[in-house]
């Protein structure tokens, strides 16, 4: 009896989820319009997802390739966030012009700053494809087979597809491959920064605030859309206009209150809320706490010089704000599968899963051995997964000089084969890219790093996946100082001009520099000994898990009917929902849902680091100058949390309210709830939004940018149901 209540307390938030989930836009009223309504939409699944007419998708983009953006005005005028428009805001910046640290506000239209290279995809139509998709595809069909029936059906899909020739069609794999969805879509290339709040608002708190509520940033960036004069996607042109959306957000400055419904609509990225207990395990014991020690160590590296040296500030601030996001979310995910007891959890899940399969003949047939075989692959990959984890935190995501070596690799190899046309037409992309990255390369910095790191990795790996290698290396040069020194400063990819003239040789001359490159041999000499010792078993393993994963997922929905699935984040469009919510993270200990300008300035320290903040903004509080912003107890509200189940992706998407109002801007998640990609729990899991209000309130009274508010939509007063 005791046991079983403890089985139905673990499997309680397993089987019955109350909210939760990532919902394909396309079903909103088969799977969610009647739970939606119940929990207060006013307006229908139709208005939120169309094909045929204009719907509010049509105000949702993909930002840069990993953000959400939105259109709030109907002349293409964006909204994402501040860390998603970082990288575009760096660059854009010096020393002289730093909009990092001043903030910057376009005054009309000739003063938006073409952001290179960032692009805003809509999403066009959607339609499920998974018969198609799947046809002749046969059960028991080696996993390589099947990949390449599936790769045939999407190529007659697409040339059966009707569409315009500036749109792309995209597939995408739904249910670990159970289910297959076409996407069609427009990325526009012409993107401009229109404008910025200073770090210290936009960033208020950084690393340190970082995953954690209470929350006082202003996380938000502007930018806008261009397009040719047919309002197509066109490259940069002075001639191109400000592109007409088919929806753009209102913005509703009436605010919430707890227990308020919202949606939040965007392209979160990754989820795996599906995997078995083993492969959680080896997340929680040895994936995650491998990338914190790696990046533990590269991170205190890099903040030592950005402290010393304003150049090294500016240069590697958006890059240790990517290094230290995951750093700081590991360990929140770490801290929170041990507290949930995930992995107890998902056993007693498991075991229920068991039970049933074991009493109906059917099942048992089809699925008696997914778990038990999961079980042993997972065995059998664990110390390659670890150790490939370990290599990839090593030398490509922490190493600047060995990334760039590989990224070189393709190149040689073109002139290697012959193909030498190819290599011509390619030399071009690199050469552009030269500029941007060495103006924010600072060679001691990363050879710094990369001697500490390469220590560790020969320290930790067997002998035969590289430790030997590196440590004959080291003891060759004197230590790994003196051999990473030796890689960086000889190496021509420490170096924009010496790498563009190796460029500018013929082809012959260039693969003799490449191979005749100290770091190029290096990577070379590693890469190798990882093909030949390492790639081989896990190119075994990781197909018989995706394939085990695929059955899994099947077999988990086939039995748990009374469950709902919803499929794991990929990247595409998706819809989730809830309420406005504070939460518990611990006995006696309450969350409110909601910061305001009173708690910024509780946390504010001059000349901080993270917590500075600007005299205007002081200003603004001390007069309590909120004007149209303010609840009606006069305060300024800043951020507030609710149960919607998002993750990285949905970073800049809109929080709506009932009607489809604009009322936050999506930015992270709750602390406590960090392990919510692997294990989803609905009491403790929340998102967080920038206030609306103080998105309008830094732009209209602290930027005296009010004209971009003229464009907008503000939704006031009675409107509200
Ligand atoms: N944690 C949020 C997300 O995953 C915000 C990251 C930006 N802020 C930072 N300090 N790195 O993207
Ligand atoms: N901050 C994340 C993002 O950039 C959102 C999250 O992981 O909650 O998408």
């Amino acid at each position: 009896m005791k046991y079983l209540s403890l089985l139905l307390c673990l499997l309680f938030p397993l089987l019955l989820r109350a909210q939760g989930g990532m919902w394909v836009p396309l079903s909103l009223e088969k799977n969610n319009e009647k739970e939606m309504k119940s929990l207060g939409l006013k307006i229908k699944a139709d208005d939120l997802f169309n094909n045929e007419k204009p719907s509010i998708k049509d105000a949702i983009c993909q930002f840069d390739g990993g953000c959400t953006g939105e259109m709030i005005s109907p002349e293409g005028l964006l909204l994402t966030n501040h860390h998603c428009g970082f990288d575009a805001i760096q660059q854009l910046s010096t020393l002289e012009k730093n909009y990092v640290d001043n903030g910057y506000w376009a005054k009309n239209r000739s003063e938006e700053l073409p952001a290179e290279g960032v692009t805003a995809m809509f999403v066009i139509r959607m339609e499920d494809i998974t018969a198609m998709a799947l046809r002749d595809v046969q059960e028991g069909m080696a996993e390589r087979d099947r990949q390449a029936q599936i790769d045939k059906n999407l190529q007659q899909i697409k040339v059966n597809t009707k569409k315009e020739a500036w749109q792309d069609i995209l597939f995408r794999a739904f249910y670990n491959g159970n289910q297959y969805y076409m996407f069609i879509t427009a990325t526009y290339k012409d993107v401009r920064l229109v404008g910025t709040p200073p770090a210290s608002i936009g960033k208020f708190g950084s690393d340190t605030d970082n995953w954690v509520w209470p929350r006082h940033t202003g996380d938000f960036s502007m930018f806008r859309v261009y397009a040719d004069k047919d309002n197509k996607p066109a490259a940069y042109s002075p001639n191109n206009v400000p592109f007409k959306p088919k929806h753009f957000l209102p913005i509703s400055v009436d605010g919430i209150k707890e227990g308020d419904f919202t949606l939040v609509y965007g392209f979160p990225g990754r989820t795996d809320e599906y995997l078995p207990a083993s492969a959680i395990s080896l997340t929680e014991r040895a994936i995650d706490p491998l990338r914190i020690d790696i990046r533990d160590r590269a991170l205190k590296i890099i903040d030592g010089y950005m402290r010393k040296d304003p150049d090294v500030k500016i240069s590697y601030i958006a890059q240790y704000s990517y290094i230290a996001n995951g750093w700081k979310k590991w360990q929140g995910e770490v801290l929170g599968l041990r507290k949930s007891k995930a992995v107890e959890q998902k056993k007693a899940y498991e075991a229920e899963f068991t039970n049933r399969v074991e009493n109906n003949i059917d099942w048992k047939y089809r699925y008696g051995n997914v778990l038990p075989r999961l079980n042993e692959v997972y065995a059998q990959i664990e110390p390659y997964r670890i150790a490939a984890e370990n290599y990839a935190e090593t030398f490509q995501r922490n190493n600047q000089l060995l990334s760039l070596a590989a990224a070189y690799n393709p190149l040689l190899e073109m002139v290697d084969q012959g193909k030498l046309d190819e290599f011509e037409k390619k030399k071009p992309e690199y050469r552009e890219k030269l500029a941007a990255y060495f103006r924010d390369y600072r060679p001691h910095v990363d050879q710094a790093v990369f001697a500490n790191l390469a220590e560790r990795y020969a320290n930790t790996v067997k002998a035969e996946w590289g430790a030997d290698l590196l440590k004959e290396a080291a003891n060759k040069a004197g230590g790994y100082d003196a051999l990473t020194k030796k890689l960086v400063y000889n190496s021509v990819f420490s170096s924009k001009n010496r790498l563009d003239s190796m460029l500018n040789l013929p082809a012959q001359a260039f693969t003799e520099g490449m191979r005749k490159d100290p770091a190029f041999a290096f990577w070379r000499s590693l890469q190798d000994n990882y093909s030949k010792n390492l790639q081989p078993k896990l190119a075994e393993l990781t197909p018989q898990l995706t394939l085990l994963q695929r059955q899994y997922m099947d077999a988990q929905m086939k039995v748990f009917r009374e469950k709902r699935f919803f499929p794991d984040a990929n990247s595409t469009l998706r819809v989730t929902y809830g309420k406005v919510r504070g939460y518990e993270p611990r006995d006696a200990v309450q969350y409110g849902y909601q910061t305001d300008l009173d708690g910024v300035m509780e946390k504010y320290v001059p000349g901080d680091y993270e917590f500075d903040l600007p005299a205007r903004l002081l200003e603004l509080w001390k007069n309590k100058d909120y004007g149209q912003y303010s609840t009606p107890d006069g305060r300024l509200p800043v951020a507030f949390i609710a149960t919607n189940h998002t993750t990285g992706g949905n970073s800049g998407s809109p929080a709506l309210d009932a009607k489809g109002n604009l009322i936050g801007l999506n930015f992270d998640r709750v602390w406590e709830g960090t392990m919510s990609d692997l294990n989803y729990d609905p009491a403790i899991c929340r998102n967080i939004m920038v206030d609306a209000r103080y998105i309008l309130f830094i732009i209209d009274k602290y930027a005296g940018a009010g004209h971009l508010l003229q464009e907008m939509k503000i939704v006031k007063g009675k409107k509200r149901g």
